[in-house]
């Protein structure tokens, strides 16, 4: 199998990459990977296959119908401006989520117009594609409401990948992935961030700032889901997605106190001790108007799955980031 990741220098690219390098998917080994990105990613590790590693713009139609002529079996597009840039930068965050997600679909148009090249296409969609009023939990058939740039741009690219599904050009799937957490390296500028920030950084002996109160809850995976969410839709049965292609992963709702009295049992009150409180009204604003909670009912039946307990989450940090020892705390 060909695998094409957009995206593939990004958190969850790099990731999903090493994965197809370690261990083959349901359907079979990945022979052939192609690594895209605006920033020229890298082949994992002990990939041995063939592999090839591209500096691509998604928004450069040239560039995007090149990366396309060999043709891969799945394309998996991660590749996006995320939320705050989005919403900071707003031409930057329609070009790149908007018209390089239009401009990728059309350049597959094109080729399965010629000759009727149909690949899988997974969409990293996002929870962002709800907002504002919606019920503690949300359902399956709950309406896209974004409150923001970026949910509206992952909205409409939901839109447009359930019509060039419908027209038969690609057979794709969207996942609306939750928060990721606890997500790995330096911290980021999200105003999610400390969601992972709080247990990653007292995991290594860092002070760690907690901006809002104990009782936010929020809607959240490892990476290590992700990943499996990304693996299973390379060869599931697409069929039984019906007229829908676009759904709600699976992940685990808790609150920051949850969270905190997950990290005692796993790493002791001196890591706990670690968490500062420093209120900040804006970031406590922001995580209020988003999703607390959802009911994934077709991604469970359709064989998503995620963790259960915040507990197991912080498990599998420790074993996927820091060797599978606390040495810090
Ligand atoms: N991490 C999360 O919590 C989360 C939650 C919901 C959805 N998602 C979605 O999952 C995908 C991957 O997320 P991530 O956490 O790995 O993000 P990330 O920011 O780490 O990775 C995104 C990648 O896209 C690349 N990119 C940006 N502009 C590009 C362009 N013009 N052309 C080509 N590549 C470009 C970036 O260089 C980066 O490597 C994104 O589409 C994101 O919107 C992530």
């Amino acid at each position: 199998m060909h695998v094409l990741i957009l995206g593939a220098a990004g958190m969850i690219g790099r990731k999903f990459a090493e994965s197809l390098a370690a261990q083959p998917l349901d359907g079979g080994a990945v022979t052939r990977m192609t690594l895209a990105d605006v920033v020229l990613p890298q082949v994992p590790a002990g990939f041995d296959g063939a592999a090839e590693t591209l500096a691509v713009d998604v928004a450069s139609p040239d560039a995007i119908t090149a990366l396309l002529s060999s043709q891969p079996d799945v394309i998996y597009h991660l590749a996006a401006i995320v939320s705050g840039e989005a919403e900071a930068n707003l031409e930057k965050g329609y070009k790149v989520n908007l018209d390089g997600t239009r401009l990728l679909l059309d350049a597959i148009r094109h080729q399965h117009d010629r000759d009727g090249w149909t690949p899988r296409f997974v969409f990293a969609s996002s929870n962002a594609v709800f907002g504002g009023d919606f019920p503690d939990v949300i359902g399956d058939d709950y309406i896209v409401t974004p409150q923001t740039s970026y949910g509206t741009q992952k909205a409409i690219g939901e839109l447009l990948l359930a019509d060039y599904t419908r027209r038969g050009i690609v057979q794709g799937i969207g996942l609306r992935l939750p928060t990721i957490c606890v997500r790995p390296g330096k911290p980021n500028a999200a105003a999610s961030g400390f969601f992972s920030g709080i247990i990653r950084e007292p995991l290594v002996g860092l002070e760690a700032i907690l901006p809002v109160p104990d009782d936010t809850r929020h809607w959240m995976t490892s990476p290590r889901s992700a990943i499996g969410f990304l693996r299973h839709a390379a060869t599931m049965d697409l069929t039984r997605l019906g007229d829908r292609p676009n759904l709600s992963m699976p992940a685990l709702s808790v609150t920051v106190a949850e969270q905190i009295a997950a990290l005692e049992k796993v790493a002791g009150p001196r890591a706990t001790a670690l968490i500062r409180r420093v209120p900040d009204a804006t970031i406590a604003r922001i995580v209020a108007g988003w999703a607390r909670a959802f009911d994934p009912k077709r991604a469970l039946s359709l064989g998503f799955t995620a963790e259960t307990s915040f507990e197991a989450i912080i498990r599998a940090h420790i074993e996927d980031e820091l060797g599978g020892e606390l040495r810090h705390v």
